[in-house]
């Protein structure tokens, strides 16, 4: 199952993405990375982006 966690490089996200990777989820974090680290999102495939930025939701609903 594909799983979107918005905010997913930061505290709380990264402990959900890691949470979701070992219930064997396919996670997929957004996150613009103005407060979080690419370094903790320990699952799944990091997309860097800001969701005020529709064309990039966009991108990301079709390419997952
Ligand atoms: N060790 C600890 O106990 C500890 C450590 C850190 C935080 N906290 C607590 O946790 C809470 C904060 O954690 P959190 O996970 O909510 O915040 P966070 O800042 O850690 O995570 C938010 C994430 O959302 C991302 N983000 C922000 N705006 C975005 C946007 N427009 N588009 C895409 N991504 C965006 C940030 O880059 C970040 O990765 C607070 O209550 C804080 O006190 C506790």
């Amino acid at each position: 199952m594909n799983i979107l966690v918005c905010g997913g490089a930061g505290y709380i996200g990264s402990h959900m993405v890691k949470m979701l990777g070992n219930k064997g989820c396919n996670v997929i974090t957004f996150d613009n990375l103005s407060s979080g680290h690419a370094d903790a999102v320990l699952s799944g495939t990091l997309v860097q982006g800001c969701l005020s930025n529709t064309q990039a939701l966009r991108d990301l609903f079709q390419q997952h």
